[in-house]
């Protein structure tokens, strides 16, 4: 019996990397890159849209795994065993779907910043469908690694069922920061520039160390 567990098991693995290997060799797509660029120019107008057409200090309600920045990043890749890059993009895409829809909730339809919140959305979802079109359809289905696994669920997790101490306040243009720079750091492929060799998760991650003024 543990014999035959063991034997499917390895089979399993197996028949993962069989399956992986390819993916994990093929660098981000330029049609990935260009959906991903576009993004990041309407990225540009953040502060205007996020922080001038809002209540001074106005934060929303999130799940705490939303607010998710360059350290979390660095924080998973150290203690998550076997993490691959594929997974955190696609919990970055998890992540950042809930949190734009979020954002867009608390607009009323006229709200001066509703229409760039939408747009930005529309472009985000674009940049996802690539992202899903781009590689095969069972690397979705794959297994996760546990402790991504728990943070996947609890993002889906029926509203009403999320504990109250699960919730965090957070300005709707620091949210897009953290969008925009965890975008930087798991895409660098796009946004790499040949003259200066910047590890964009290496040097937010710094700035992130500072005490904050
Ligand atoms: C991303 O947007 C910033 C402005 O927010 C710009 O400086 C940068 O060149 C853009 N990067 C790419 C690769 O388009
Ligand atoms: C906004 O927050 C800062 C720092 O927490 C505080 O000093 C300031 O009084 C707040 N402003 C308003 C208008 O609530």
């Amino acid at each position: 019996m543990v014999q035959l567990s063991t034997s499917v098991y390895l089979l399993g693995g197996l028949l993962g990397l069989f399956l992986l290997s390819p993916v994990l060799m093929a660098p981000t797509p330029a049609s990935m890159c260009t959906a991903l660029k576009t993004l990041n120019g309407s990225l540009s107008n953040r502060r205007r849209y996020m922080k001038h057409n809002f209540p001074i200090n106005y934060t929303i309600r999130v799940h705490f795994e939303e607010v998710f920045k360059l350290s979390n990043i660095n924080r998973m890749r150290l203690h998550v065993e076997g993490l691959e890059e594929l997974v955190l993009q696609r919990l970055w895409f998890q992540v950042n779907r809930g949190v734009l829809k979020k954002i867009i909730r608390v607009m009323p339809k006229r709200h001066p910043s509703r229409q760039y919140t939408t747009e930005l959305e529309r472009r985000f979802r674009d940049a996802e469908g690539v992202f899903v079109q781009s590689h095969p359809a069972e690397v979705f289905q794959q297994e996760l690694p546990e402790s991504i696994q728990d943070t996947w669920d609890h993002l889906t997790e029926e509203p009403s069922r999320v504990p109250e101490s699960s919730w965090r306040s957070a300005p709707p243009k620091s949210l897009l920061d953290n969008l925009c720079h965890t975008m930087h750091c798991l895409f660098s492929e796009c946004f790499a520039s040949t003259e200066t060799k910047q590890d964009y998760c290496v040097s937010h991650w710094k700035r992130d160390l500072r005490p904050r003024s």
